[in-house]
């Protein structure tokens, strides 16, 4: 009896101990009781969020500027922080600016988040859709201490890579590939801290679209959740391999990802002219009415155009 009350004992303090050191995780600490410990994590303007696409408001930016060298091979070294499979960097710093980021931006490092199975694990959703996965390539501006991140959504697919795959889709293939390197590397990390230097091409890693983009102020996703991140979510996914995801499943961490927080009354910009409504009516419901610009209308959203058409010419008439 009395050494199963020591036990007891045992088992709080150490409970105890792990929330006063600040531990956190996605399991018994996780995401929703972090603004305990980590109150910014209960701010306005956090991150990850869902992206309505018929909120977003077009705007123009400057092309991204990367450094020559973001086109070199250089060795990074990879690691298992306890959280996720971390890529950092010591070599000649790569730098980025344009895009409406002021400042001079240096390259931090990049991670993963990913979830149970191949219909979750990204952290930022759009209309509502979520990816396998996620990638974050954390850029500071040591002046300012802002940071920015660039988002990629990975899209889970079958291994088929067949000589038709690599010959349509080419570039994408050449990503897919460099990913690849960064997912097998990561396989014998298991324990936390373990790491590994590899050749990686961040260029190649980022993909062939850097054009097309979402736009918004938000937080780490992350504790302590501080909100001096600039979001730059690309449009195109990067697509990874099923059995990529799985063994990090299995063998890593079940998962690791934030679910979408509250807007509050942000405003999303997208760098592209036209963007389609979305099939699900309630995403295209918007909370903050500022929404302007051209959408492309199919399906019912068709017939919505032509009774709007037909009283635009009747109040003409
Ligand atoms: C990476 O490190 C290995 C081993 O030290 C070396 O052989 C290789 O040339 C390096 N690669 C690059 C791109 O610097
Ligand atoms: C990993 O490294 C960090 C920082 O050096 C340290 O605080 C932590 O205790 C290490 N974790 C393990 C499991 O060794
Ligand atoms: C890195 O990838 C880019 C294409 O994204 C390519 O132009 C460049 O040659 C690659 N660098 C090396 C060293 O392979
Ligand atoms: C982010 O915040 C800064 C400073 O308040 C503001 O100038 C900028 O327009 C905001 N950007 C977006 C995308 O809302
Ligand atoms: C709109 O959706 C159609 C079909 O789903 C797709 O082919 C097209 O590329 C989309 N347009 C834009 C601008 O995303």
């Amino acid at each position: 009896m009395e050494s199963g009350i020591l036990i007891m004992n045992i088992i709080i303090m150490i409970l105890v101990t792990d929330k006063v050191n600040g531990a956190w995780n996605y399991r018994r600490f996780g995401p929703d009781v972090w603004s305990k410990t980590y109150p910014q994590c209960a701010g306005n303007s956090q991150s990850p969020i869902n992206i309505k696409t018929a909120c977003t408001i077009q705007k123009n930016f400057n092309p991204f500027n990367f450094t020559p060298n973001y086109n070199e091979e250089f060795n990074f070294t990879l690691s298992n922080d306890g959280h996720t499979m971390v890529v950092t960097y010591n070599g000649p710093k790569l730098l980025l600016n344009g895009a409406d980021l002021n400042g001079n931006y240096q390259f931090v490092n990049f991670h993963l988040h990913w979830g149970p199975n191949e219909n979750v694990g990204s952290e930022h959703q759009v209309n509502g859709i979520k990816y396998a996965g996620e990638s974050h390539f954390v850029y500071e501006d040591f002046e300012t201490h802002q940071i920015a991140v660039l988002a990629f959504l990975m899209k889970s697919q079958p291994y088929l890579i067949n000589k038709k795959y690599k010959k349509l889709y080419h570039d994408e293939y050449l990503t897919t590939n460099q990913w690849y390197k960064y997912f097998d590397a990561s396989q014998n990390l298991v324990q936390e801290n373990d790491s590994v230097t590899i050749e990686l091409n961040l260029s190649l890693l980022m993909g062939n679209n850097l054009v097309d983009f979402w736009r918004y102020n938000g937080s780490l996703t992350v504790p302590p959740c501080t909100e001096n991140v600039i979001w730059t979510v690309f449009k195109q996914p990067i697509y990874v391999f099923d059995y990529e995801f799985e063994t990090f499943r299995d063998d890593l961490l079940f998962e690791s990802y934030r679910g979408p927080q509250s807007l509050h009354d942000r405003q999303i910009y997208r760098s592209f002219q036209y963007e389609n409504l979305s099939t699900i009516p309630d995403q295209n419901c918007c909370s903050n009415i500022k929404s302007k610009g051209s959408f492309l209308f199919k399906g019912n959203n068709l017939i919505y155009f032509h009774l709007f058409y037909i009283n635009f010419i009747m109040f003409f008439i």
